[in-house]
C-alpha cells in the first residue's frame, strides 16, 4: 500500500466546472464517496484534485463522462472525492491499492430537532440562564473574553444575516488566519458576511444528483436559511448580545445571547428541503456533501465545528458515516467537533454520532415554563403550557374531544389525532377542541382546529410523553397538557352533560424546580457501534429554548402559516449542542493551544450529575438519571475552565482505536499493529466495559493542567456487582503539563443478576481537594 500520488495529469479547466448530473442520477449511478485517508506528502491543492480525477477517469470511458461524474475532491484534509459511478466502477476502484474503501452514499442526514419542527424552544439570554444553576458571571467567565476571535463553523440550514444576533458592531478585523470565503448568490450577497458571519458557503451537490435541480422558488441556492434551525443554531453559540428581545406573544421576554458572542461564524449550509408536500423545512442533508462541507471547514482554519446533524434510523458503521470520517480529520487539526445525540428518546439504544472523536450532547430542560390556566367547567384547575400568541382571556367555551367531532372514514387508530381534513366543522365551531399528539405535527393540528372552526386546541400528550408538555406557537388559542391532566379532561367530558372549559392568560414562568431534567426525546445510550465507549458524553439545555429565527418562513413552519418572527423557541439535542459548542469556544478563547481532546475532557470531567436544587439529575419521568441518560452530566462552563487534570487522546489514538474497533486501517502511514489495545483502552474520560467477564484492565493517563504541584487522590463508587481497584491512589505532579498513568481493574464479583441488558455503573473522581475531576463507569456483563 502506498501514499496515493498524482500520476497523470489532466487539464485543470474541467475541474472549477459545473455540469448538471441529473442523467447520471436516473440511471444505474449512485453517489458514491471514494476514501483515501488523509494527505501525506505536501502536495498542491491542484495535484490532488488531477489525482482523483485521474483515479475517476481510469473507470470510465472518457474525460468527459469523468468530468461530469465529478461531485467533490476533497483536499483539505480528507483525501478522497464523491462521484457518480455505477456498482461495478465502485468495485474497481474499492480494489484499487490506494483506494481504503469507496461506498455508496445517497444516505439522508436530519437535524436533530424534535421532529424536525415538532418542538419549538429559545435559547436564552445570560440573565434568565441562571436556569440551569449558574451565575451570570458563572456563564460567561471574563478570562473567556466571550469567545473573542475563535471560529466555529456550523453545519446547518444556513443562516439569517440580517438578524440582529449577528450584528458586528464593535468587532476587530477578521482574523488573519482566517481562509474562507463569502459565496455571493441567491439573496445572499457580500454585505451578507460581516465581521462576526466571516465565511458563508453552500453544498448541494449530492442533494441535486438525487432530487434534481434545487426549486428556488422556497429555497435559497445560497448560504440564506429558509429553515430557520441554521439561524437558531448559530445565534446559540455565537450570537451577539441583544437587548428586549422575545418570541411571538411576548414569551421569554429578556436579554438574548450566544453562549460566546464574540466568537465569529463560519456557515456551512448543508441541508436542504424535500421536495413536497411541506418544502419549508430544510432537514434533508447528504453526507457527501457534508463531507465536503467539514473538508472546506478544516481548510478555512476553523477551531470549533457545531453538527447539529444526525443519521436517520439505524447509524452507520464509523467508516460509513461522513460526519465521523470527516470529524476524525477535524480531530487531527486539533478541531474541536460537536454533535447532537438526536431525539429519539427514552428508547435505549437511541444514541447517534458515536465516534469517541466527536462530542456527543443530550438535551435537558431549563427552569422556565409557559403556562396557561385552563378551567374546566366543573371547577377543576389545571396547568396548560404554551406560546400561542393568541388568548381567550378566560371565557368559557364548550368542550369537545377531536374523537367525538371526526368526519366519517376516519381511521379508528387516527381518531382524536387532529389530522388534516379529519374534524367535523359542524361538531367543533365556536368549541375548545381536545387532540392528542401521536401522528403528524403538533402545530398542524391546531391548524385543522382552526379549519374547522373551533375556538381553541387543548393538546394532550399520550401516556408515553408523560408530563414533558412542549409548546407551540400555535395558529388559534390553545395550551398543552400532560398525559394524566389529558385523562382528567376525558373524564370530565365523559361524564358531563355540558362539558365547557376556559383558558387563562398565558406566561413566562421561570425558577421552576426541580430543573433541569433529561428531556424524554434526548436519545439514550448504549453506543450500539461500540459499546466500550459511553454515549451520550454530556447534556446540554434543549427544551424550549429561544434564540434567532429565518424571515423566510413561519415560527410553526406550517405552509399555511405566514406570521413571521426574528426570534422563536423550538427544541431538540439540535438546540443542546450548540450550548456546549459554545463551551468548546469559551475554553479555546482561554486556552488556544489545548488539544480538542483535553477541551472535551474539560468539559465532561466537570459536568454535574445534579440538578440545579442539589439533587440528583432526573429524566422527564421522574426516574432518576444514569450515564445513558446525559454521559458524564450537565456542562457546567465556569468548572470546565478549570478541570485541574484532562485525559487527551491523539489522532494515532483515534487509528487505534479503528483498527480494534472497526478492523479497519483508517490512513495508510499508519498500520494496524497486530493486537491493537482494546477499544476501551482509548484514553477517554469516561470508561464503558461490555461483557465483563472475569478481570479487565484498564490504563488512562491525565495531564495536570492545573497547578504546578499538586497530590490528587481518587474517590471510587464501584458499580454493583463489579469492584474497581485503582493503582496508584495518589498522582503527585511537579509541573505543569506532566502526565501520570493509573490502572484500573476492574473484576466481576459475579454477584448480580446478568445476561440481557444488564447494565451497572459507578465512577472515580481524583481530587487535590480543589478539583474535582470526575469520570463515569458502566459494565455490562458477558
Ligand atoms: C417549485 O415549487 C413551487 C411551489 O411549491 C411549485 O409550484 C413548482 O411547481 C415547483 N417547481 C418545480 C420545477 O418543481
Ligand atoms: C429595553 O427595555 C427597557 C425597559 O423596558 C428600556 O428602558 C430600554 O430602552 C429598552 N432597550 C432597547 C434597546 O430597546
Ligand atoms: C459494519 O461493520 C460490520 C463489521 O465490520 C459489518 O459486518 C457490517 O456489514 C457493516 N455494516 C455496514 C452497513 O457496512
Ligand atoms: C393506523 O392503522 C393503519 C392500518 O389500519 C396503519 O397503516 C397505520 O400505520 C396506523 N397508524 C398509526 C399512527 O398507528
Ligand atoms: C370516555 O368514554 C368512552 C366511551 O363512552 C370510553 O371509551 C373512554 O375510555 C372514556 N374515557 C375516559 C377518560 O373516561
Ligand atoms: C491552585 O492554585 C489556585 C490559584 O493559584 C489556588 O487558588 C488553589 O488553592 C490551588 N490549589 C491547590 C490544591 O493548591
Ligand atoms: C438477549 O437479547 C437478544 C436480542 O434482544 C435475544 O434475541 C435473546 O433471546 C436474549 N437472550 C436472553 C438470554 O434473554
Ligand atoms: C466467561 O468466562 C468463562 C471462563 O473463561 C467461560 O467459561 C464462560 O463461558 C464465559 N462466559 C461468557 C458468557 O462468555
Amino acid at each position: 500500500m502506498a501514499p496515493f500520488i498524482s500520476s497523470f495529469l489532466l487539464p485543470l479547466l474541467f475541474l472549477f466546472a459545473f455540469f448538471s448530473l441529473s442523467c447520471y442520477s436516473k440511471q444505474s449511478h449512485k453517489v458514491y464517496i471514494v476514501y483515501l485517508g488523509e494527505h501525506g506528502g505536501s502536495y498542491a491543492a491542484e495535484e490532488i484534485q488531477e489525482g482523483h480525477h485521474a483515479l475517476l477517469y481510469s473507470v470510465k470511458n472518457s474525460e468527459e463522462e469523468a468530468r461530469q461524474s465529478m461531485l467533490y475532491s476533497y483536499k483539505n484534509s480528507i483525501n478522497g472525492f464523491a462521484a457518480l459511478l455505477s456498482d461495478e466502477e465502485a468495485d474497481i476502484l474499492s480494489a484499487r491499492e490506494e483506494v481504503i474503501w469507496a461506498y455508496p452514499s445517497e444516505r439522508r442526514w436530519a437535524p436533530h430537532t424534535t421532529r424536525s419542527w415538532e418542538f419549538i424552544t429559545g435559547y436564552e439570554g445570560i440573565k434568565d440562564q441562571r436556569g440551569f444553576g449558574f451565575e451570570e458571571s458563572d456563564w460567561l467567565p471574563s478570562k473567556t473574553n466571550h469567545g473573542k476571535d475563535v471560529i466555529v463553523g456550523m453545519l446547518d440550514s444556513g443562516i439569517w444575516p440580517e438578524s440582529k444576533s449577528f450584528n458586528d458592531e464593535g468587532l476587530g478585523p477578521v482574523p488573519a488566519r482566517w481562509r474562507g470565503i463569502c459565496q455571493q448568490e441567491h439573496s445572499f450577497k457580500s454585505s451578507s458576511c460581516n465581521r462576526k458571519i466571516i465565511g458563508a458557503r453552500y453544498y448541494l451537490k449530492s442533494y441535486e444528483a438525487y432530487y434534481g435541480s434545487l426549486n428556488t422558488s422556497y429555497a435559497y441556492r445560497s448560504p440564506r436559511d429558509h429553515d430557520g434551525h441554521g439561524t437558531h443554531t448559530s445565534s446559540t453559540v455565537a450570537g451577539r448580545t441583544v437587548l428586549n428581545v422575545s418570541a411571538l406573544g411576548g414569551f421569554a421576554y429578556g436579554t438574548v445571547s450566544g453562549g460566546a458572542p464574540l466568537a465569529r461564524l463560519a456557515v456551512y449550509k448543508v441541508c436542504w428541503p424535500i421536495p413536497g408536500p411541506n418544502p419549508n423545512i430544510e432537514n434533508t442533508c447528504f453526507e457527501a456533501d457534508m463531507l465536503a462541507a467539514i473538508d472546506d471547514a478544516i481548510g478555512d482554519g476553523v477551531d470549533v465545528l457545531s453538527i447539529s446533524i444526525g443519521s436517520v434510523g439505524n447509524p452507520e458503521n464509523f467508516t460509513n458515516d461522513g460526519i465521523a470520517v470527516g470529524a476524525l480529520h477535524a480531530a487531527k487539526r486539533e478541531i474541536v467537533v460537536v454533535c447532537s445525540a438526536g431525539n429519539s428518546g427514552p428508547k435505549p439504544g437511541t444514541v447517534s454520532n458515536l465516534a469517541p472523536w466527536m462530542i456527543t450532547v443530550g438535551a435537558s430542560s431549563i427552569d422556565r415554563v409557559f403556562t396557561a390556566e385552563i378551567r374546566l367547567g366543573n371547577g377543576m384547575i389545571l396547568t396548560g403550557q404554551t406560546v400561542t400568541p393568541y388568548q381567550l382571556k378566560g371565557k368559557a367555551y364548550p368542550l369537545i374531544y377531536a374523537g367525538d367531532a371526526a368526519i366519517a372514514g376516519t381511521q379508528a387508530n387516527l381518531t382524536g389525532q387532529c389530522l388534516p381534513n379529519s374534524l367535523s366543522p359542524d361538531k367543533v365551531k365556536g368549541k375548545i377542541v381536545v387532540c392528542f399528539r401521536g401522528a403528524g405535527l403538533r402545530a398542524e393540528k391546531g391548524q385543522e382546529v382552526k379549519r374547522a372552526g373551533g375556538a381553541a386546541i387543548i393538546l394532550g400528550n399520550p401516556a408515553a410523553n408523560g408530563d414533558e408538555v412542549p409548546v407551540d406557537a400555535h395558529v388559534l388559542p390553545g395550551a398543552g397538557v400532560s398525559a394524566n391532566d389529558a385523562i382528567k379532561i376525558l373524564t370530565y367530558i365523559n361524564t358531563s352533560g355540558n362539558p365547557t372549559a376556559s383558558l387563562g392568560q398565558a406566561r413566562t414562568v421561570v425558577d421552576v424546580r426541580p430543573s433541569p431534567s433529561m428531556a424524554q426525546f434526548s436519545s439514550r445510550g448504549p453506543n450500539v457501534l461500540e459499546p466500550n465507549i459511553l454515549k451520550p458524553d454530556i447534556t446540554g439545555p434543549g427544551l424550549n429554548i429561544l434564540a434567532a429565527w429565518s424571515e423566510s418562513s413561519s415560527p410553526t413552519k406550517l405552509n399555511s402559516d405566514k406570521r413571521r418572527v426574528k426570534y422563536n423557541i423550538i427544541s431538540g439535542t439540535s438546540m443542546s449542542c450548540p450550548h456546549v459548542s459554545a463551551t468548546a469556544v469559551l475554553l479555546k478563547s482561554i486556552y488556544p493551544h489545548w488539544s480538542s481532546s483535553a477541551i472535551r475532557s474539560a468539559m465532561m470531567t466537570t459536568a454535574t450529575i445534579n440538578n440545579a436544587q442539589g439533587g440528583p439529575l432526573m429524566n422527564g419521568d421522574g426516574t432518576i438519571g444514569g450515564p445513558f441518560d446525559y454521559g458524564s452530566g450537565h456542562v457546567r462552563p465556569i468548572h470546565a475552565a478549570d478541570p485541574g487534570l484532562v485525559y487527551e487522546a491523539s489522532y494515532q489514538d483515534y487509528l487505534l482505536f479503528m483498527c480494534a474497533s472497526a478492523g479497519v486501517q483508517m490512513d495508510f502511514y499508519y498500520p494496524c499493529p497486530k493486537n491493537p489495545p482494546q477499544p476501551y483502552s482509548l484514553n477517554y474520560p469516561s470508561i464503558a466495559v461490555s461483557r465483563l467477564n472475569g478481570t479487565v484492565s484498564v490504563v488512562r493517563t491525565v495531564t495536570n493542567v492545573a497547578n504546578a504541584s499538586a497530590r490528587y487522590q481518587v474517590l471510587i463508587v464501584s458499580p454493583d456487582g463489579v469492584s474497581v481497584q485503582i493503582s496508584p491512589r495518589e498522582l503527585k505532579f511537579k509541573d505543569v503539563g506532566e502526565k501520570k498513568s493509573f490502572k484500573l481493574v476492574l473484576k466481576d464479583r459475579g454477584s448480580v443478576m446478568r445476561g440481557n441488558g444488564t447494565y451497572v455503573t459507578g465512577s472515580y473522581t481524583w481530587s487535590d481537594g480543589v478539583h474535582f475531576v470526575r469520570s463515569p463507569i458502566v459494565v455490562s456483563f458477558g
